[in-house]
């Protein structure tokens, strides 16, 4: 029986070219973003590669759309053997106290609850079905923040600990999560960060970034893949894709 794999988040970027990668082995994919028509590009797309793929629109932040993402994938194909904790989005560049409420709760809601709740619907079928592997997406900042960039570097922080948590609870429940943390990684994520860009958070931002060597979301899939193939032994730790920014 093929594996059913679950991503969020897949309708572009990174989560699309895991996508493309999977189409090519024999997995069942359901695909979940809240952009329907490039989701539904991925869908086309992989199914071009031969696989059997079905596009969920769901905002990962509205807990009923998690819910029916997940009952659609048990609908359509079954089980959940594997769950990508993708979707994330990032608000624009400020200092933490010009951080507005509606900022925060924006991206505390999309980032941090939007991947709890996958967890949350996702994990009582993979007690059913005898145990399954979570992949978070987390950051380089999930380490060390970029200036200008708190409060999402809050969030990836957080799913850090998500994965960790994951890693200490479910043990001998033969369920594993890992997080795979990209660095600097040649997406649009940031475009919706830039809108406040000028000078001087283009120089805080230089200088709080070592030296780092962009990868494309492509090469990411290696890590996306790795941590999918191997979670029992990188249960609750995270690959830091680091392009040269090395944390220990
Ligand atoms: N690009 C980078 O440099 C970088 C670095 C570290 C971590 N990441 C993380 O990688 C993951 C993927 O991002 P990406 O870089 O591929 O960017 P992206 O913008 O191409 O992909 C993010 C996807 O999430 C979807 N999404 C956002 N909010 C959603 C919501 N509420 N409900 C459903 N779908 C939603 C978007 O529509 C998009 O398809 C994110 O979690 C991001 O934080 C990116």
């Amino acid at each position: 029986m093929k594996k059913v794999v679950l991503i969020t988040g897949a309708a572009t970027g990174l989560g699309r070219a895991t996508v493309l990668q999977l189409a090519k082995e024999p997995y069942n994919i359901a695909v979940v973003d809240f952009n329907e028509v490039e989701g539904q590009k991925t869908v086309e797309m992989a199914k071009e590669l031969g696989a059997e793929a079905i596009f969920i629109k769901a905002d990962v932040s509205n807990e009923d759309d998690v819910k029916n993402y997940v009952a659609q994938t048990i609908e359509a194909f079954g089980k959940i053997d594997v769950f990508f904790n993708n979707a994330g989005l990032m608000v624009p560049f400020r200092l933490i106290h010009e951080y507005d409420v509606n900022e925060y709760d924006r991206i505390m809601n999309v980032n941090v609850k939007g991947a709890f709740f996958g967890v949350k619907y996702v994990i009582p079928h993979m007690l059913e079905n005898g145990g399954g592997t979570i992949v978070n997406t987390v950051s380089s900042n999930s380490y060390k923040p970029t200036a200008y960039n708190g409060v999402y570097s809050m969030t990836k922080h957080a799913v850090n600990a998500l994965t960790k948590s994951i890693g200490q609870d479910y043990q001998d429940k033969n369920i594993f999560a890992v997080g795979v943390a990209p660095n600097n990684m040649l997406t649009n994520i940031s475009a919706n960060a830039a809108v406040t860009m000028n000078e001087e958070i283009g120089k805080a931002i230089y200088v709080t970034t070592p030296p780092n060597i962009a990868a494309t979301p492509e090469e990411v899939t290696a890590a996306m893949l790795f941590a999918m193939n191997n979670s029992k032994m990188l249960n609750g730790s995270t690959i830091n894709c680091a392009g040269g920014q090395i944390y220990n």
